[in-house]
């Protein structure tokens, strides 16, 4: 790989963002550019460091995909506007389900119903309509490693295997935090001023729900998905842990419900020590909070009877199940 990794210890955030902002400015030049939030870190430095280079010359907005957590748009879209940026919410639900309809299979799963559609369709047809000519966008070196490495191919890695964005899409892709891994990405939201609730958010995969969804991707098994991730995630804040996620197998189980048989889906909990998702190991919960996890599941949750908790570290399992 040829890209040269800034580490934490030998990263100056100051410095970084300067030459990030000039760099910005320089590919853009007069023009305009469009960027994608989803609220994570990464997308979230990206957007102010291209707010801070090129201000209202730089299109935010969050797509609606239908495979976000619960609340999720609103509270992007008011975290930003409270910063003096505005984010455009794009609402792309039915093509995205459309695209995953009848696909089981992980990589087809992020290939043709993720990054097809983000990139062919929806960015297309927002730099088409804005007159941009640049995307910028948060993939960061772990993102390309773990590509290049053929490990799993992250939906937002493009010229470091081969394409080229401007010949496949249509348009240029500028990746300012290309050289950092999360905990880098962290240090530079900090120094750009990002409140914590952003800074420290935990990481979340760019196919969202999608990548903890085994099977076939439903607007129903999304939202099953969606309120287990809400249940864990309130359970698990502010527990210091790196990531952690529900996800909702493929197989049914029998179980047991008010006297009568319930063959009934299965939720497994997943919650990762590490610092930089390359490799990662089960934080050791409390039992009690496990089972007050389990317990909510199961009631809140229609139609789920068993809740699992993966003790296996990374690798070789991986953090997403998908
Ligand atoms: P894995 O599952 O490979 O995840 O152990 C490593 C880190 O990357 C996130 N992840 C993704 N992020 N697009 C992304 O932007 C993806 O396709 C993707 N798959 C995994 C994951 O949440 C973890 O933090």
């Amino acid at each position: 790989m040829s890209i040269r990794e800034i580490t934490l210890e030998s990263l100056d955030a100051g410095q970084f963002i300067e030459t990030q902002v000039a760099a910005i400015r320089e590919t853009v030049g007069g023009e305009t550019a469009i960027n994608a939030l989803s609220g994570g870190v990464d997308s979230s430095v990206v957007t102010m460091l291209g707010h801070k280079a090129l201000g209202s010359r730089l299109k935010s907005y969050f797509i609606e995909n239908g495979l976000m957590r619960e609340g999720e748009p609103e509270q992007i879209v008011g975290w930003f506007e409270a910063l003096g940026v505005k984010v455009d919410v794009v609402d792309a639900r039915d093509k995205f389900f459309a695209a995953l309809q009848g696909i089981t299979d992980p990589e087809e799963k992020r290939e043709q119903g993720i990054t097809q559609v983000f990139y062919k369709d929806v960015f297309a047809n927002l730099v088409r309509n804005s007159g941009a000519r640049v995307l910028l966008q948060g993939t960061n070196y772990t993102d390309v490693e773990e590509t290049a490495a053929g490990v799993k191919r992250q939906h937002n890695v493009f010229e470091q295997i081969g394409i080229d964005p401007q010949e496949a899409f249509g348009y240029k892709v500028l990746e300012p935090i290309l050289q950092l891994r999360k905990p880098a990405v962290r240090a530079v939201g900090r120094a750009l001023g990002l409140p914590a609730d952003i800074t420290e958010r935990p990481p979340f995969p760019g196919p969202a729900l999608a990548a903890r969804v085994i099977g076939e991707v439903t607007p129903e098994r999304i939202a099953v998905v969606r309120r287990a991730t809400a249940i864990v995630e309130d359970a698990l804040n502010g527990c210091g842990a790196f990531q952690y996620l529900a996800v909702l197998h493929e197989d049914r189980v029998t179980g047991l419900r008010d006297g009568k048989r319930d063959f009934g889906a299965q939720i497994e909990v997943r919650c990762w020590e590490s610092t930089d998702a390359v490799t990662a190991a089960p934080t050791e919960l409390p039992f009690a909070t496990l089972r007050s996890i389990a317990d909510r599941i199961v009631t809140e949750v229609p139609g789920v009877v068993s809740v699992t908790y993966n003790i296996a570290t990374k690798p070789p399992s991986c953090i997403e199940a998908v």
